[in-house]
């Protein structure tokens, strides 16, 4: 089977809708053709200082979620990046092939060195981490939102790289993002990508929010000051998110959501989308308090994970050691 891996950062204790839609539905459907490696990126989320004890806590909320979003444990490996310490020493090799100044032009790492935040030489080295994850497993394929484009660019490319200096041994992978759903918006400020941070709350959808909260949230999602339902997301952001959300969740397509909200207000598509929000969100919060309550099995899922997804990481280490001229231990 061709390999598929992706990954979230535990930086808060609920996702949201975004990486709900933009990431983990498709996670989800491609467990079928793949064989799947999904992680929690605990030490991607070390960039951000956080306390020890909330960081366990999410990382453990985080594994949890994806398979409250469906992931079967059974079936594909669900794990915590540094459980396989091998992406910390893939992750070294990659910083020795890039440049100083091909990191210095990564976006991510640009705005939040424009917005101020005091940035350290994690957040520098952030991509080629990102690019150690998915190399290790040499996946075909890294389901992401769009925000995430950049990243496996600077991927291919050091794959590339490594193959060319020290021959055939790295797979390149291909993205795959879906184009509508990759980038649910604020519902505050339907022009900017919902976030864990940057938005205010009310324009996040929590997947782990009280349904009347997030029904509510919906009811006053920013639109615009004419009438009509339609999917034009220059011309209308707001109304074409809450399109988004409403088809990838209800597998109606945008074409017959227009058709059926002809002739209506945005009220009765704000009351229609939070009813399918809602009704996706339900199964996902009950399925998140079984798997809470045992966290023995939780644990046991997520330590099988690891000891798949390190077979495959020991073995494509020993391969990048050769290649580069590390000497063998033994
Ligand atoms: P993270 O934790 O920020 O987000 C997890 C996933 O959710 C997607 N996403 C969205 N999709 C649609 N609309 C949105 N508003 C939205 N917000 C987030 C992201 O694109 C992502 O797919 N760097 C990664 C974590 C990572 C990773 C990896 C991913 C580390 N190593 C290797 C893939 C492969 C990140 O910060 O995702």
């Amino acid at each position: 089977l061709p390999r598929i891996l992706s990954g979230m950062q535990p930086t808060s204790d609920s996702l949201h809708l975004g990486n709900y839609i933009g990431a983990l539905v498709n996670w989800v459907g491609l467990q079928e053709g793949f064989d799947a490696y999904y992680f929690v990126a605990d030490l991607h989320a070390l960039t951000v200082p956080t306390e020890p004890e909330v960081l366990r806590h999410r990382t453990r909320v985080t594994a949890a979620q994806f398979i409250a979003g469906g992931v079967d444990p059974k079936r594909s490996a669900v794990f915590c990046q540094s459980h396989v310490t091998e992406h910390a020493e893939l992750g070294w090799v990659m910083n020795c092939l890039t440049g100083f100044g091909e990191a210095s032009r990564m976006t991510q790492f640009k705005d939040k060195i424009a917005k101020g935040q005091n940035a350290n030489v994690g957040l520098f080295a952030y991509p080629m981490l990102m690019a150690a994850d998915i190399l290790m497993y040499d996946a075909d394929r890294v389901p992401v939102g769009e925000d995430q484009r950049q990243h496996l660019e600077i991927t291919r490319d050091l794959a590339e790289r490594f193959n060319t200096r020290f021959g055939e041994t790295l797979v390149v992978p291909e993205p795959h993002i879906l184009k509508e759903s990759a980038k649910i918006m604020d519902l505050q400020d339907p022009t900017s990508k919902m976030s864990k941070t940057g938005s205010t709350d009310r324009g996040v959808i929590w997947m782990m929010d009280e349904p009347s909260k997030t029904a509510k949230k919906i009811r006053s999602a920013v639109t615009d000051t004419e009438a009509e339902v339609r999917y034009d997301v220059d011309a209308k952001p707001g109304v074409s998110n809450l399109l988004v959300m409403h088809s990838v969740l209800s597998g109606t397509s945008i074409p017959d959501l227009e058709r059926r909200f002809e002739g209506h207000g945005y009220g009765d598509l704000k009351k229609e989308v939070a009813e399918v929000v809602v009704e996706a969100i339900t199964p996902f919060r009950t399925r998140m308090t079984e798997l809470l309550d045992d966290p023995a099995e939780l644990d046991r899922a997520v330590a099988e994970g690891a000891d798949r997804a390190r077979e495959v990481a020991v073995a494509t280490m020993a391969r990048v050691r050769d290649r580069v001229g590390l000497l063998p231990a033994a």
